[in-house]
């Protein structure tokens, strides 16, 4: 049996090594690397993926949620609400930029933001709302559209972890994750499910004006060369990891089915268990598993991950500690108002999940699972 790993990248780019190879051979030869034509075809060719108007690429996908919120001209101590149980960087980057953070707990079934919770942490300061799409798949965006609208306020997708995840809306309508706010953000770190061999993000919206806007602040706040209109930054995505990025953008659809039916062997396997909880699939979101997370009821989660260990099976949890107790983001809170966050930081375990899982592995892994849970 191949060697078990929570992501198999090496596997993957064996298959399409000898079309990347020469991808980025190419970008040697034409030595275009910053904003070639690699860049720009990425970026047309994801912006008819996602069916949005713009796409505008940068370095990483913390970046990406730092530039949107520098695009929406925020005060120092406005308000923005984003869940309490996601990776820091959501969170590192409103703290940056001298906003407050307004932390909220998730739903227990999705792990995506609590809608009601949501509603009830609005304030007159609030002006925007990050929702995280995490694990792969859309948070309630239904209702929290339907929220922004009523208040006013900006919705920021940090779609870093479901890219190529769809969203049915009541009446009917489809749309791919991080491109139903104002701005969607992304990140093409290797392990994510449009990952290129390095650091990468992008931002999206259907907004001309925000677009050229982020199109600035990503270039220094440059409009015309050497003319600095505002203060920006310096984020872009080189032309290696952009030819990368257009031939596994091809691969997508494929990589995240293959992503869904390791899910499905997983889910199968484990129905039947009375102390784990498999992953819920929400009714109008489709899941890209970018981690499979199962919930371990019988409070041995640490052990069972020990037992996985011991087999050389990596599992792993994301994420331990809630982001309000973390010591650079500490809130003081009501352990009350984060009910689900705190049973998840205790349950949750990630399986090994990615596009080259065989049936041998994934036999291996739920038969160890089991072996533990039924001991
Ligand atoms: C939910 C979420 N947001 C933002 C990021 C930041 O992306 P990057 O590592 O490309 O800066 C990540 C990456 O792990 C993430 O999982």
């Amino acid at each position: 049996m191949k060697k078990i790993q929570m992501v198999d990248l090496q596997s993957q780019y064996y298959k399409i090594k000898s079309e990347v190879d020469n991808a980025i051979l190419n970008v040697l030869n034409t030595a275009a690397f910053i904003n070639g034509p690699e860049v720009k075809s990425f970026q047309s060719e994801l912006e008819t993926y996602l069916d949005v108007k713009h796409v505008i690429p940068c370095a990483n996908g913390t970046d990406a949620l730092q530039i949107s919120l520098m695009a929406l001209n925020l005060q120092e101590g406005d308000e923005v609400i984003t869940s309490d149980f996601t990776f820091a960087a959501t969170v590192e980057v409103i703290h940056l930029l001298k906003l407050k953070s307004v932390l909220v707990d998730v739903d227990y079934d999705t792990f995506t933001i609590d809608t009601e919770k949501l509603k009830a942490a609005i304030t007159p300061k609030t002006k925007a709302i990050i929702p995280v799409h995490l694990f792969g798949q859309c948070s309630n965006m239904e209702e929290v559209l339907k929220i922004a609208k009523e208040h006013n306020l900006a919705v920021i997708e940090d779609n870093a972890q479901a890219i190529g995840s769809e969203f049915t809306f009541s009446d009917g309508t489809v749309k791919k994750s991080g491109t139903m706010g104002i701005m969607g953000t992304t990140s093409f770190f290797p392990s994510k499910n449009l990952g290129c061999y390095g650091d990468g993000g992008a931002i999206f919206t259907n907004d001309d004006e925000l677009a050229h806007k982020i199109r600035g602040i990503v270039n220094h706040g440059m409009y015309e060369r050497y003319y600095h209109d505002e203060v920006g930054v310096n984020s872009r995505l080189d032309s290696i990891q952009a030819t990368v990025l257009r031939k596994k953008l091809t691969l997508l659809d494929t990589y995240n089915e293959a992503r869904r039916k390791a899910a499905d062997y997983y889910d199968e396997a484990f129905a039947d268990c009375k102390d784990i909880l498999i992953p819920t699939r929400a009714e109008n979101s489709s899941h890209v598993f970018h981690q499979y997370t199962l919930r371990i009821l019988n409070g041995k989660r640490n052990e069972l991950q020990q037992f996985l260990t011991e087999k050389e099976i990596p599992a792993m949890i994301y994420y331990p500690v809630a982001l309000r107790k973390q010591k650079a983001y500490f809130q003081e809170s009501n352990d009350a108002d984060f009910v689900n966050t705190d049973k998840l930081l205790e349950q949750v375990i990630s399986l090994p999940m990615h596009t080259e899982l065989d049936d041998e592995q994934l036999k291996y892994i739920s038969d160890a699972v089991l072996e533990f849970m039924n001991k």
